[in-house]
């Protein structure tokens, strides 16, 4: 083994039933490095990762570790071995503190045999001191921000004396200024000679914290090169085979929206929101935009049926309405697709067609009768139109990479018959070539005379697809702006100290 590289997984293979998810991958990855993998949905990041880790055994391949072969074995073998795997969806007990979280596995005792519980939250206060993190060993996790749980995680690894830590798409619930808080503590944990490797959508971010890139696509490697060979077009062109002049130039003209208003907030109020004032015109998309936590999703919450209002008026075609719960909603046909895949929105142990057709039942009908036929055609269409990677849309959605998983829920949404559609963040973990797809597709529902409402955390793809964008800051709404004036450092400035500059 040369000696500079900490891990060679050499022509690893793994196969799922009708998905060769790695074909004769290798991996190489140095000692002290911040190696990101990259590629799109279904690439097979994630899967390659579970092998690492010991949660899968591969088919084939080999699997050098700090100059050792690993033998197959189990996860808690391979943490033994300094090799910790931080999962797009955490696995943190939310009921317990984050110290009682980062000695889950290996507990200090006393002499006595029992718990050492005060070396629990003084070496894990430690570890947050010494990486300068701001969290109190003896909270509980379920009080924590996303940002907070994840650098729990990273405290996990390291309490295992991990040499190598993988994060798997770290940063795509992250807002920007705990990403920030991410990348120092990358820093830090680089200058003491740990391993990384670094999964994520967000090409900008690569360039940021990495030292060499790895590409995969199709289950196959396809380069590997120092971030400093590369750019995000070169990137792109790997991840898709495909050169990027022949990639659509982006659409950049100003849309041109009906004077039709169909939902109009007056004074809208609720438990995290005050005063909200907006028109949404038939055709429109309105982008909300705003820290995490500014109050984004909770306007969409009363919209729908799932916040009282209390105080202010909604209206819907110019009509009083008072939506009493989801079902009312949907009767006037709203649709929310909402945030955070895992939990909520999908049945994973049913096949993919059952989940992107389950809201939109309804309209399948014909004298009472489901459509089946019917169905599995408008399935394998949203298939196609949003590439979603799967061998059928009879396959289990647990068995979809994360990406996928969350365009099927965005399917189940678009397909359900609705002139109002809200959307939550609806590109969150999603490659950047399906990003493409489904900004079109909004454009063709608006086209059709639907109108949407999108919160999003990317600023770039709100300038991109909005006719108008409304800030929010701390529950109030401090700015608004159309796309012939979109400024997108006032936004974010606005966004930030809750004022125009
Ligand atoms: N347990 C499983 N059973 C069946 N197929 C699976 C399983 N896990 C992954 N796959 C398939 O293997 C392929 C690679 O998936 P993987 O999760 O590794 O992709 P990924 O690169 O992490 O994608 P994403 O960016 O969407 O997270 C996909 O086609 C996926 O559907
Ligand atoms: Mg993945």
């Amino acid at each position: 083994m040369q000696s500079d590289n900490i891990l060679e997984m050499k022509k690893i293979s793994k196969i799922f039933p009708g998905v060769k998810a790695l074909d004769g991958v290798d991996f190489n990855v140095k000692k002290g490095e911040v190696h990101c993998l990259i590629g799109a949905n279904g690439a097979g990041k994630s899967t390659l990762m579970k092998i690492l880790s010991g949660a899968y055994t591969e088919d084939e391949g080999e699997i050098l570790f700090d100059g050792k072969v690993l033998k197959p074995h189990g996860t808690q073998e391979r943490r033994k071995e300094g090799i910790s795997v931080i999962y797009q969806e955490l696995s943190l007990f939310n009921d317990l503190t984050v110290g009682e979280n980062v000695y889950v596995n290996n507990f200090p005792k006393t002499a006595a045999g029992a718990v050492d519980w005060k070396k629990v939250y003084d070496n894990t206060q430690k570890l947050a001191d010494n990486l300068n993190i701001k969290i109190n060993a003896r909270a509980k996790v379920s009080s924590l921000n996303i940002g907070q749980r994840q650098l729990t995680e990273i405290m996990k690894a390291l309490a295992c004396d991990a040499k190598l830590i993988v994060m798997d798409e770290p940063s795509s619930t992250l807002s920007q200024s705990e990403f920030e808080i991410l990348v120092k503590v990358i820093k830090d944990l680089k200058e003491k000679g740990i391993t990384i490797i670094y999964i994520s959508h967000h090409l900008e971010e690569l360039f940021i914290v990495g030292n060499r890139i790895t590409v995969l696509k199709d289950g196959k490697f396809v380069v590997c090169k120092r971030t400093d060979e590369l750019n995000e077009n070169s990137l792109v062109e790997y991840m898709t085979g495909i050169t990027i002049s022949q990639i659509e130039t982006e659409e950049t003209e100003v849309h041109k929206v009906s004077e039709e208003v169909v939902l109009e907030l007056k004074d809208m109020s609720n438990y995290k929101v005050s005063n909200i004032n907006l028109a949404l015109h038939k055709g429109e998309v309105l982008g909300l935009y705003g820290l995490v936590g500014a109050g984004r999703t909770e306007i969409l919450q009363s919209i729908f049926g799932l916040a009282p209002i209390t105080g202010g008026e909604m209206y819907l075609q110019g009509e009083k309405v008072n939506i009493k719960d989801t079902q009312d909603a949907i009767g006037h046909k709203i649709g929310l697709a909402p945030e955070s895949r895992k939990t909520q929105g999908l049945v994973l142990m049913l096949p993919v067609w059952e989940n992107m057709s389950m809201v939109a039942l309804s309209k399948f009908k014909k004298n009472g009768i489901i459509q089946y036929k019917d169905i599995n055609e408008e399935c394998k269409n949203y298939k196609e139109m949003l590439n979603v990677k799967t061998p059928s849309v009879n396959t289990i959605t647990q068995n979809l990479s994360g990406g996928n998983q969350q365009k099927v829920i965005l399917a189940k949404w678009m397909m359900q018959d609705c002139d109002i559609l809200l959307l939550d963040e609806p590109t969150q973990g999603i490659d950047v070539m399906a990003k493409e797809e489904i900004y079109k597709l909004i454009r063709e529902m608006t086209n059709m005379g639907k109108s949407v409402i999108v919160v999003s955390s990317e600023l770039q793809e709100l300038l991109r697809i909005s006719d108008n964008i409304h800030v929010m800051y701390d529950g109030k709404q401090i700015m608004s702006s159309n796309k012939a004036s979109f400024n997108s450092d006032q936004i974010l400035h606005a966004s930030v100290v809750g004022r125009i500059a």
